[in-house]
């Protein structure tokens, strides 16, 4: 798939109350996005920084528009959510491997936390589009951090854990009854004890499971080997061969 340098323009941007922003961002010039899938990233160039910053697309709204859910965690990405609408970004995408759909009918189940939820955002509305049974089980620490959450999700089913019970069940997102129930597939994305915990619970179950991993990236080219997964077939760079992989090749317990 052929990636593309594209300025792009912000036209929209939400602060949710958990910290997170939902930044939409239009092509400057007006031009088609190229195809994305569920799951790829982008590069996204902050001026003041030398490397280019990976986020998440958590939807393509239109053929020039897409959204993106950000966590400012450094003045980089302080920079981008505070920027003001009109702020125009280069971005180098899509970027990734990206989801698979399974076969039309499946029962599926995502499983998000925090920034991880971005990802699920536009396979859930492609499951829905394909005829497929979402249900989404979201994981956070507190009522505010799912602030914003639910609606990425319209159409499919949402349930909601917290860590201190002010917001869904009061527990860890695996507790959650939805786990109770068989799926065809489980993806998730998310903190990696929260994979790891929804990966065994897939290996006792035999039920195939991908997740997207959010290893610290650099380059997102494959170059400067920071985001490096030891896998059944060795290290291999998260940036180009992931982010996604199926549970049986990475080396989790
Ligand atoms: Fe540089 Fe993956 S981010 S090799």
């Amino acid at each position: 798939m052929s990636k593309r340098l594209t300025d792009m323009r912000i036209v929209s941007r939400r602060h949710l109350r958990g910290g997170m922003w939902v930044l939409d961002l239009e092509s400057a010039d007006g031009s088609a996005l190229p195809p994305i899938l569920p799951g790829q990233f982008a590069q996204v160039k902050i001026e003041g920084t030398l490397l280019r910053r990976p986020i998440s697309i958590c939807d393509v709204l239109s053929p020039t528009t897409l959204r993106m859910l950000v966590r400012p965690v450094g003045d980089a990405t302080r920079r981008l959510c505070e920027a003001p609408e009109g702020s125009v970004f280069n971005l180098l995408l899509p970027l990734g491997n990206g989801f698979e759909l399974p076969a039309a009918g499946a029962k599926t189940l995502l499983v998000g936390g925090g920034v991880g939820c971005a990802p699920l955002s536009m396979l859930c509305r492609l499951l829905l589009e394909a005829g497929a049974e979402v249900t989404v089980a979201i994981g956070a620490r507190t009522e505010a951090d799912i602030d914003g959450l639910p609606e990425l999700y319209n159409g499919a089913e949402v349930a909601v854990s917290t860590d201190d019970g002010s917001a869904g069940l009061h527990g860890l997102v695996t507790e959650l009854p939805v786990f109770g129930r068989t799926y065809d597939m489980i993806y998730v994305c998310g903190p990696t004890p929260m994979m790891k915990a929804v990966a065994r619970i897939a290996r006792r179950s035999d039920t195939p499971c991908v997740v997207s991993l959010e290893n610290m990236m650099a380059c997102g080219l494959g170059a400067c080997l920071c985001c490096v997964e030891k896998t059944v077939r060795g290290n291999v760079c998260v940036c180009t061969e992931g982010p996604v992989f199926d549970i049986t090749e990475l080396t989790w317990q």
